[in-house]
């Protein structure tokens, strides 16, 4: 065990207990006070896991306990899973569910207090990590309703929780769901291994998004949100997007003579929502214009590449569809839409 020195608010020292190597996969065990964390941190500690026990005793005040464990997450290198236990839990809750950022890598709510408000229901409901909750039956239905796809253990409703060993069968169910949901080894991709952990690998890149966009031979404006968008060439110009061989618009792509590429910025991310679902009517509610070529330009967007088709290349189950720029209009203020792991994310300045 060590200790840690964060630097909390207003100046003042947070100190930390430390168990294991700090290369490993951390988890932020956020203290309830209520039972002696020690051996379940040091049995994590054994099977590879870095534990930080923060001793934050900020009485009732919530404002400051979430920005004490918000200014630990700021120090740590990596993002750890966050393990709270009773009011512990509902901060952790609080902290990962109303960050805009991806703060931990997975959730542990121990014995969570009742949701109470709607500011908790709605931090439960936005979390994306995996989460478990271990918690009577009782309490357990009450957290359900609020989070998706939660695990569940019962814990009082369990002799091996209420017998002499309850902190070895704790921690057995603590790393039974780390290395399921959370595993140490980073996950590897392999020829024929499942396409979900290759579209994790690539989601590892992190994008800009578009709306593409063009008409069919009748003159119907089409369009769809992708993010496969790269810049190929200066001399001449030229950039490329990939369709998909499933999407609507596909052979309108492969007909039209023009199309356009519309760079989102921050404030567009309805406009990403509904060029990628089915059964709307995309353009509508949008701001369209055209230039030179007809194709439909969506106006104030961050940037709008006017193109002719180039060249459209066979690529599997998608198409590289490959633009002549013609013409383009940008706007230099504004901050970009992103994607980044299979969520919208915006430029962040620490
Ligand atoms: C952020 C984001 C990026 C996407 N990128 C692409 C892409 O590059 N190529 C593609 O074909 N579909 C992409 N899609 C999916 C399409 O937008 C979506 O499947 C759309 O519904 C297809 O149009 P359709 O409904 O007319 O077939 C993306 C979706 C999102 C949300």
């Amino acid at each position: 065990m060590a200790r840690l020195v964060f630097e909390g608010l207003a100046g003042s020292e947070l100190v930390a207990e430390t168990f294991g190597v700090a290369d490993d996969p951390g988890v932020l065990l956020i203290d309830d006070g209520a039972r002696d964390w020690r051996r379940i941190a040091i049995a994590l500690a054994e099977a590879g896991r870095y534990v930080v026990r923060l001793e934050s005793d900020r009485g009732d005040e919530p404002e400051a306990a979430l920005a004490a464990i918000r200014a630990v997450l700021a120090s740590l290198e990596a993002r750890p899973v966050l393990l709270g236990a009773a009011r512990g839990a509902l901060l952790a809750a609080m902290v990962a569910g109303e960050a805009e950022e991806y703060l931990a890598t997975g959730l542990i709510l121990i014995d969570p207090p009742a949701v109470s408000d709607a500011r908790r229901a709605t931090a439960l409901a936005a979390l994306r990590q995996p989460v478990l909750v271990v918690a009577s039956e009782a309490d357990a239905a009450g957290v359900a309703a609020h989070i998706a796809d939660a695990e569940f253990v019962a814990s009082a409703a369990s002799a091996e929780f209420a017998a002499s060993d309850a902190d070895d069968a704790l921690s057995a169910v603590l790393l039974d769901f780390l290395e399921r949901r959370v595993p140490q080894s980073p996950p590897e991709y392999r020829a024929g291994s499942d396409q979900r952990t290759l579209r994790d690998a690539l989601g590892c890149f992190a994008t800009g998004v578009t709306v593409v966009t063009t008409r069919t031979v009748d003159g119907t404006p089409v369009g769809l949100t992708a993010n496969s968008f790269t810049s190929v060439s200066l001399d001449p110009p030229l950039l490329l997007v990939c369709i998909a061989k499933s999407a609507s618009s596909l052979s309108a792509f492969e007909q039209a003579r023009h199309f356009a590429v519309n760079v989102l910025h921050i404030g567009q991310q309805p406009v990403s929502g509904r060029f990628a679902r089915r059964g709307e009517d995309r353009f509508a509610g949008t701001d369209v214009e055209t230039w030179d070529s007809g194709v439909p330009i969506l106006s104030h967007s961050l940037a709008s590449f006017e193109c002719a088709h180039e060249a459209a290349h066979d690529a599997g189950d998608h198409v590289i569809l490959i633009g002549r720029v013609e013409r383009v209009r940008f706007e230099p203020r504004r901050d970009p839409l992103l994607y980044f792991r299979g969520r919208y994310r915006r430029l962040h300045f620490s």
